[in-house]
């Protein structure tokens, strides 16, 4: 699966993108998780450890390394003229772990630039490359819809709305649902996260109609608590997650 992980803020992207990369990699796939949340969490919800997140080259010295070693000037051709393999390149900015590698675009560092554009180009430029390679890629998103406006994602094979059954959560589905659609990132599917009762499964079902619900994790007090995998209930998110990604492969399959 190469998939973008989209949906309202704090709603379980990145416990739902860490959940996947571990069992991808349990599997014997060996996934790359990228982080594009400049406010990097995803490393964390991964439960590893801070002096490996430490190692972490931010995506913001990638894009300085392309820029000295580019010869055609432009951002998005720099891979292209560079010598080794570009998943080799690219995996020198990831740190590995038991089967994951974890890309992360790196916290704003200029005081006051504020503006991602640069980062959000490189990015762009390597799930480009990525996606060439035979391999699963997760990319946990930003919150706000900027990366699925700016296209950052549309190299992925489909995205993957995470909701529960508030308002709040369901619009920003129908408004992820309709910028993929203006990206023709496509297919949109939905998993529902924080179930605590089955008929939250039907209201959702209902309401982001016609997009499939493919999965459904319940709310485990210990990942809140603890964290991903962690705890008694880690066993029960496993199979959530299992059932979750099979359903993924298969709808990105059709
Ligand atoms: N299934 C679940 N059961 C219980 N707690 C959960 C579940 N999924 C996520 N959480 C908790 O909800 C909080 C938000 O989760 P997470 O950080 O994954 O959301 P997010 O969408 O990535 O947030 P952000 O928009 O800030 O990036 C965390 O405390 C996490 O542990
Ligand atoms: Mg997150």
């Amino acid at each position: 699966m190469k998939v973008a992980i989209a949906g309202k803020g704090g709603i379980g992207k990145s416990t739902i993108c860490a959940g996947l990369a571990l069992w991808l990699a349990e599997q014997g796939r060996q996934p790359w998780a990228v982080d594009a949340d400049p406010n990097t969490t995803l490393g964390y919800a991964l439960g590893w450890p801070e002096e490996l997140l430490a190692a972490i080259r931010p995506l913001s010295e990638m894009r300085d390394m392309l820029a000295r070693r580019a010869t055609g000037g432009a951002e998005g051709r720099a891979l292209f003229a560079l010598s080794p393999p570009v998943a080799d390149l690219i995996a020198d900015y990831a740190v590995e772990r038991d089967g994951i590698k974890l890309m992360a675009m790196g916290t704003v560092t200029e005081g006051g630039a504020g503006c991602l554009c640069p980062e959000n180009a490189t990015l762009k430029t390597i799930l480009r490359e990525l996606v060439e390679e035979d391999a699963d890629i997760l990319v946990d998103m930003v919150a706000g819809l900027e990366h699925l406006g700016r296209g950052t994602a549309t190299a992925m094979n489909g995205l993957v709305a995470v909701t529960e059954a508030t308002a709040p959560a369901l619009r920003s589905v129908g408004r992820i649902q309709r910028l993929a659609e203006d990206l023709k990132l496509q297919p949109v599917v939905v998993a529902a996260n924080r179930v605590r009762a089955e008929s939250e499964i039907d209201q959702i079902a209902q309401e982001v109609a016609p997009l499939p619900v493919v999965g459904a994790i319940s709310y485990h007090e210990a990942i809140r608590a603890e964290g991903v995998f962690s705890g008694p209930a880690g066993a029960a998110f496993r199979r959530e997650i299992g059932a979750l990604a099979e359903a993924i492969d298969s709808a990105l399959a059709e």
